[in-house]
């Protein structure tokens, strides 16, 4: 009896051993346990709720353990300013020890830590992205020829109802696909569909408790769990962006890029000796630049057609001024925005209440430093709470409504507050802002052009909670489509 307490006793002491250390003046957070650190305090299919709780308790920088690794959640305008755009590359790491580290093994260009190899693919891939206005087939060129296709499918279903979740997402997959390997799948093809099931696959892992338990119990990591899946469905991609880039080794003319791929095959026959550029980084960056952009795009496009059917005055609204602004034009262009205040304000209120990427990329603190106060060493895992900033009191005239008025002044102009933030800001922001920009105007303002969006009267009452992952999808919904009398 005497032995087991004491070996009880033991075990007790060794465990609260494990119990991390809070370093000095380190931001305030709730008590953590032994091995779990916060865990128990999350819900771990949808923590937003719960990082709003501990806000209210320990203000808009507060830490938490993830297992043992401690992380700082930075919420409101104020503190997010102060880390991302002010100290930025104290704060522009990426932390190097999760699930998505291992998956992409620290290649590509999302989750690759700040330092050369990371600021070289960045600089080419937004240069790259940046000429393709200049190119011999521009990026508009290459949206528009895609958006005809989502209005094939809508003006087959004219006078029905449709889900359009499968439409959204086909438009923005194809539409990344155009600007990395210059090709458009049908949307029957197997190939894409087998992409798309691992991607999904991948996204429901990385999401998931598995993840979460992967990061925060490395212990784990080697045993035959769940997340395994995620690693096979890699190599499937990989190997599919392996057969890509040998087809356009085949058919590229040097110097004369036709996508993203031919640009990076430019790039590693230019480069010199220090050069980072590989094939292997191109597989990774393809990876990277294609999981970025669809389920973003394709989110916030059904965030768009949600509201914009459930507030129908907004959506005449911006036909009205559609029509004035388009008259006699056949497409529209990019450049039209200058002139539609109206329907970039709504676009812009959209994404601000769409909040597609809620929690942002983890972040990491680069070396040792400072937030409001509080000191922060290196190395310190970083969660930016974007939601926060985006729904925040005196931040927006009307924070809490579907209201385009957040984004015109009294001259009903267009303006954009800094709050404005779902792209994220500083050196790490997204960086195919300019892509989605487009992507988002030039497809809403086509389809409102030629259709209106009914919400079906049998659907009830509409529910606006999103459905939370790394990016937040609205619940899956059907649309009433009719071609407008004008069309
Ligand atoms: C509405 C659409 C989109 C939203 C809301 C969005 C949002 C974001 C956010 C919040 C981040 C994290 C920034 C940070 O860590 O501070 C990010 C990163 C990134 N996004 Fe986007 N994104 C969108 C579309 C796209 C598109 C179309 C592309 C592809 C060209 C893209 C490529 C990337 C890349 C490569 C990064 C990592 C940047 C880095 O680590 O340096 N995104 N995005």
């Amino acid at each position: 009896m005497f032995v087991s307490l004491f070996l009880l006793g033991l075990c007790a002491f060794f465990i609260l051993q494990l119990k991390p250390p809070r370093p000095k003046n380190f931001p305030p957070g709730p008590p953590s346990l032994p091995l779990l650190g916060n865990l128990l305090h999350l819900n771990l299919e949808n923590p937003l709720k719960d990082f709003e709780r501990l806000r209210a308790s320990y203000g808009n920088v507060y830490s938490l353990f993830i297992g043992s690794k401690p992380a700082v959640v930075i919420n409101g305008f104020e503190a997010m300013k102060e880390a991302i755009v002010v100290k930025a590359t104290d704060f522009a790491g990426r932390p190097q020890d999760l699930f998505i580290n291992d998956v992409t093994q620290r290649k590509g260009v999302v989750m690759v830590d700040y330092g050369p190899m990371w600021r070289e693919h960045r600089r080419f891939t937004l240069k790259t992205l940046r000429n393709f206005g200049l190119g011999k087939k521009s990026m508009e060129d290459r949206i528009l020829e895609e958006i005809q296709h989502t209005v094939k499918t809508l003006e087959k279903n004219s006078g029905q109802t449709l889900s359009p979740q499968v439409m959204f997402h086909n438009a923005a997959s194809n539409i990344i696909c155009q600007v990395l390997f210059g090709k458009r799948y049908k949307y029957d093809d197997q190939t894409i569909k087998l992409i798309v099931r691992c991607f999904a696959e991948m996204t429901k892992i990385a999401n998931g408790p598995w993840a979460m338990l992967y990061d925060s119990i490395p212990l784990i990591r080697h045993l035959p769990l769940p997340f395994n899946k995620a690693f096979e469905n890699m190599e499937i991609f990989l190997s599919h962006a392996r057969c890509l880039v040998n087809e356009h080794k085949k058919t590229r003319v040097s110097g004369e890029p036709r996508d993203f791929v031919d640009c990076y095959l430019d790039e590693l026959e230019n480069k010199n000796d220090e050069s980072m550029f590989s094939e292997e980084q191109l597989r990774r960056i393809s990876f990277d630049l294609y999981v970025a952009a669809t389920d973003t795009t394709s989110n916030t496009l059904l965030t768009a057609f949600l509201y914009l059917m459930n507030y129908p005055h907004i959506q005449e609204q911006c036909q009205q001024e559609i029509d004035q602004v388009l008259e006699g034009k056949d497409r529209v262009t990019f450049e039209d925005r200058l002139s539609m205040p109206y329907m970039q304000a709504v676009i812009h209120e959209i994404q601000r209440l769409a909040n597609t990427v809620p929690l942002s990329a983890f972040h990491c603190t680069t070396k040792d430093t400072d937030l409001m106060g509080y000191s922060i060493p290196k190395g310190t895992m970083i969660i930016q709470n974007l939601n926060s900033v985006l729904r925040e009191e005196g931040q927006w005239t009307f924070p809490h409504e579907f209201n385009p008025e957040n984004f015109l002044n009294e001259q009903g102009e267009f303006v954009k507050p800094e709050a404005f933030m779902p792209f994220s800001a500083g050196p790490r922001m997204c960086l195919g802002e300019g892509l989605a920009r487009m992507e988002l105007f030039l497809i809403t303002v086509t389809l409102l052009r030629k259709f209106s969006f009914i919400w079906p009267e049998e659907a009830g009452k509409p529910d606006f909670t999103p459905v939370f992952g790394v990016t937040l999808t609205p619940k899956p919904y059907t649309m009433k489509v009719k071609l407008r009398s004008n069309h």
